[in-house]
């Protein structure tokens, strides 16, 4: 198959890691037989310094017309520290998720068995546990309006917003999810303090009734975030807002014993994106250290979601799990000597030629 693919290699680490999945894709498209056409693009703090603009038209228009877009991280310390800047990297991100109509991220969160000793959490805790969290994409605090200081600059504002329709659209996509899982759904929120959380419980209840075989739970976000890392077996399929989603990944990542393993993909109207959850990590940046592996596995996810290839998405992550398993790992999971970042992308390449 011919297939187009938009290259997003973003800030900090971005470049190396996402190298490291295009070895990977390289390997695929020889061994199966596909042509992949590869375009990069600037995005983040990079198309910031060329531009002036986090998300280029350019960048868009070629989002637009690719199969599926390939992500690494944005982000640059330069605006960390400055509050005051007005353009942001960030920026860039939201601008593409909203503008591409990617209102669902799927965080598929499992214990890997060779890493179970790697998480801080007991093994027994973390052997078995595989949950996939629906994070809703682009609404609630990240996008409402009106958000921003007082004249005097003394108060600041955000305004969290939902509709029933944003609510309804991931929903469903998180009860079909759990169909075709456990059929358990854990739908997250504070609905004890917040109307638009009243809103998300009203909604996902009325829905409920479409899909009787799923069981349904509803869970307070402190709660959740308890349970995660107490008994991270007792999730199915979670589905939750915008920052509840951002917050809850970025801890269950811990389960898997590195933030750098979990993958994500972002779908919804037009092309889907995918980039593992991580952030642009400055103080790797060029050190060859960090670890490819979500982004390799996020490949994984595009070749199933975005290019119709299921057999090759299970090659990727069967040779993730081998290189895993055989100690090729970087130093945030390595037991022994570890592998730099391009040494684990070689040996993922080879293994599949080979296998
Ligand atoms: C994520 C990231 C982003 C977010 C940042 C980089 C804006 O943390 O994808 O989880 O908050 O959505
Ligand atoms: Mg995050």
């Amino acid at each position: 198959m011919k297939k187009h693919i938009a290259v997003l290699a973003g800030d900090g680490i971005g470049p190396e890691i996402v190298d490291q999945a295009l070895k990977v894709m390289k390997a695929i498209e020889t061994k199966y037989g596909h042509e992949f056409v590869f375009t990069p693009a600037l995005m983040g703090a990079c198309a910031i310094d060329a531009c002036g603009n986090p998300y280029p038209e350019e960048t868009h228009d070629l989002c637009m017309k690719s199969d599926a877009v390939l992500f690494g991280a944005i982000g640059d310390p330069k605006y960390d520290q400055d509050p005051k800047a007005r353009i942001r990297p960030e920026q860039g991100l939201l601008a593409m998720r909203k503008k591409l109509g990617l209102y669902a991220n799927i965080r598929p969160v499992s214990a890997f068995k060779s890493l179970v000793h790697k998480s801080p959490l007991k093994p027994e805790l973390v052997d078995g546990a595989d949950f996939v969290v629906l994070r809703e994409l682009t609404g609630g605090i990240y996008f409402g309006e009106p958000r921003g200081r007082s004249e005097n600059g003394t108060t600041a504002f955000d305004t969290c917003v939902y509709t029933r329709d944003e609510i309804i659209r991931i929903a469903r996509l998180a009860f079909e999810y759990a169909r075709k899982r456990k059929g358990k759904l854990t739908a997250v929120d504070k609905a004890n303090i917040l109307a638009t959380s009243r809103l998300w419980r009203e909604t996902i209840q009325e829905l409920h009734s479409e899909y009787p075989d799923v069981e349904l739970e509803f869970m307070f976000v402190d709660n959740a975030a308890m349970q995660l890392i107490t008994w991270p077996k007792r999730f199915d399929v979670v589905v939750t807002e915008n920052l509840f989603g951002d917050i809850l990944t970025d801890e269950a990542s811990v389960i898997t014993g590195s933030l750098g393993l979990l993958p994500s993909a972002s779908v919804g109207v037009h092309t889907s994106v995918f980039e593992p959850i991580h952030g642009s990590y400055p103080q790797a940046k060029g050190k060859n250290i960090a670890n490819p592996l979500g982004t390799i596995l996020s490949a994984a996810l595009m070749c199933e979601y975005a290019l119709g290839m299921p057999a090759e998405a299970e090659m990727i992550r069967m040779a993730c799990q081998a290189s895993m398993e055989s100690g090729v790992v970087t130093v945030d999971i390595a037991e022994g000597t570890p592998s730099s970042t391009s040494e684990v992308g070689d040996w993922i390449a080879r293994y599949i030629l080979k296998a």
